[in-house]
């Protein structure tokens, strides 16, 4: 037994951002941003929440699955921007759509969230504890970016993405995860200070001291680690399922940057066209990027039963991994 993904759903802010916009308010240009990163535009919410969603996402993936919310037994959103500190965004989703026999729980793995996340309703899927789960990854990455900072505002947008998933005889047939926390601080952003009756703030209780209130990044030393780590994953996954890379349909990765997209196909030796991309549209949605293009692929028709998909996350933690699966 294992765990197949039986419908996917998405859900995006109808607020565009384009890169002409964000010339207006940073030293920018579309043409920096475009060729450095392949983003031209983001959507950012206005109104809308990481919650709301996640549940519009989770509804349109309950319908093109043909499951009703009340047979959902598990509900993972990964996200690194709830709305909450606590109640966690998968019980509001619980709530909003009625999956009142759901255990709901977030996961925290930023960009490799809703990979680990699919991992792990896997894990619990392939053991028997549950039957049908959903698997969300939803991100308000706009109000944890600088807007007056032109080397990170430009990169994120907001949006979820859905997957049912459901206990087959074929699906996912195996995954990779890594971490690396003493590289933590080359993508952070600090959350509230402890400040109380005995501590003030000023005095700093974290492991590092925060350079700024918002997300921070080096990013040519993410870059330079995803471009070696992913591939590396992959192979390594690649051989576990005994699967050549040609062998392999679709090659969906999290939509942080074309340049590294492009190097992964390259040092893989795989065509570029079977690694499909929609950070043009939408730029780096952390946890959501995945389901979010899985979501657009699987709407266009490209997704065809049978087909062997190769998925890999990477972001803070550090952390990356890749799954892959039977369509
Ligand atoms: O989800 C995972 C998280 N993130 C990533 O995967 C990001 C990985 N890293 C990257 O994608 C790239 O490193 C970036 C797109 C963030 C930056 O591209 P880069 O080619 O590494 O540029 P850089 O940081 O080396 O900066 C080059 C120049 C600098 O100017 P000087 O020092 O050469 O005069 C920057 O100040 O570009 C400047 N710059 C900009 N110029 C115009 C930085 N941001 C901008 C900007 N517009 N938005």
């Amino acid at each position: 037994m294992t765990s197949r993904i039986t419908g996917t759903g998405s859900c995006l802010p109808a607020e565009i951002i384009t890169n002409d916009d964000l010339a207006q308010v940073v030293d920018t240009s579309d043409e920096w941003i475009s060729t450095r990163t392949g983003i031209r535009s983001r959507r950012i919410v206005k109104g809308e929440s990481g919650a709301s969603m996640a549940a519009e996402a989770a509804r349109r993936a309950l319908e093109n699955a043909g499951v009703s919310a009340g047979e959902i037994q598990l509900i993972i959103v990964a996200t690194c921007t709830g709305d909450l500190q606590f109640p966690g965004t998968a019980c509001v989703v619980q709530k909003e759509i009625q999956a009142d026999g759901a255990v709901a729980f977030d996961l925290g793995a930023a960009c490799s969230g809703f990979l680990f996340a699919l991992n792990t309703a896997h894990a619990y899927i392939q053991t028997g504890v549950y039957q049908k789960a959903l698997v969300i990854g939803t991100e308000v990455l706009s109000k944890l970016v600088d807007w007056k900072d032109r080397s990170t505002c430009v990169l994120f947008g907001d949006g979820a993405g859905a997957a049912v998933v459901e206990a087959s005889e074929e699906g996912l047939q195996g995954f990779v995860q890594y971490s690396d926390g003493k590289k933590g601080e080359v993508l952070s952003c600090i959350s509230r200070p402890v400040e109380n009756l005995i501590h003030r703030k000023e005095e700093g209780t974290d492991y590092r001291t925060p350079v700024s209130d918002y997300l921070t990044m080096n990013g040519q030393e993410v870059f330079r680690f995803a471009v070696k780590k992913v591939p590396e994953c992959i192979h390594q996954l690649l051989d576990q399922t005994r699967t050549r890379a040609d062998q392999v349909d679709w090659y969906i990765l999290h939509q942080a940057n074309s340049r590294i997209i492009q190097s992964v196909a390259k040092r893989m030796g795989v065509d570029e066209a079977r690694f499909p991309m929609n950070m043009d549209r939408y730029g780096n949605t952390s946890a959501a990027s995945i389901p979010i293009l899985l979501d657009e692929l699987n709407r266009e028709g490209k997704l065809a039963r049978g087909q062997q998909i190769v998925l890999a996350g990477f972001g803070a933690g550090l952390t990356w991994g890749a799954a892959k699966l039977t369509w």
